[in-house]
């Protein structure tokens, strides 16, 4: 089974398709990682960020294992993503290793922001997870602050606005929801409760399924 979870930043995704991932046993790909290593990667090499044929070379040779989670999840490391990932080359060249990844035999969980439209429109179930820009960025904000990021929350509305607009309007494999993704809207939800609707939607295509087969 494929479970394609696409959203906005901070938007409880990545924290969803976690406990998908433990609930239902199938393994899990972040798939912001990969363009935020490719970011990190490409300003640690002082690549021209305006070379795209130079950034899909940082992206084919990447090493996940160079990058730790706290290198990833700076601010820099966001917004230098959220760039790379706008361009179509960096893009192919991660193409397939998310395909394969999706296409274990048991199956995965996928996070990103278009796993239900590029990477796997095949998908068994499509989530999109959103809530307002307000809530998102206090959420990442109390996560940058607790590491030390001296970033303020005006600031941190702006970069999230910023990304989101980004990640949005870029030509090729823009952040959409799937015509045929369930919504879960976190903005006043527990994470709780947010993966119980997840897991409920996940629950009703396993029924489905099941009945089609007779079993
Ligand atoms: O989910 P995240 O914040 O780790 O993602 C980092 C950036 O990568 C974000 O700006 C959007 C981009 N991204 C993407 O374009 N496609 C994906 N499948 C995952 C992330």
């Amino acid at each position: 089974m494929i479970i394609a979870i696409d959203g906005t930043l901070a938007s409880g995704k990545g924290t969803i398709a976690k406990r998908l991932s433990g609930w239902y046993g199938l393994p899990h790909m972040d798939t912001g990682r990969l363009y935020r290593a490719t970011g990190v990667a490409a300003m640690n090499k002082n690549t021209d960020f305006d070379d795209p044929a130079a950034l899909a070379k940082v992206a084919r040779t990447l090493d996940l294992n160079d990058y730790s989670e706290d290198q990833l999840r700076t601010a820099e490391a966001g917004q230098a993503a959220s760039k790379v990932a706008a361009v179509p080359e960096v893009r192919a060249a991660l193409l397939e290793l998310q395909r394969a990844f999706a296409h274990q035999p048991k199956g995965a969980v996928l996070d990103g922001r278009d796993i239900g439209t590029v990477v796997c429109p095949d998908a068994d179930v499509k989530l999109w997870v959103d809530a307002s820009v307000e809530v998102r960025a206090e959420r990442r904000w109390k996560e940058l602050h607790d590491k030390g990021e001296t970033l303020s929350l005006d600031e941190m509305i702006a970069q999230l606005k910023e990304r989101d607009e980004r990640d949005k309007t870029r030509k090729d494999a823009p952040m959409i929801a799937a015509v045929d993704s369930v919504l879960i809207d976190t903005t006043h939800l527990t994470i709780d409760a947010a993966v119980d609707k997840a897991r409920a939607a996940v629950d009703a295509v396993i029924a489905q399924s099941s009945e089609g087969s007779g079993s």
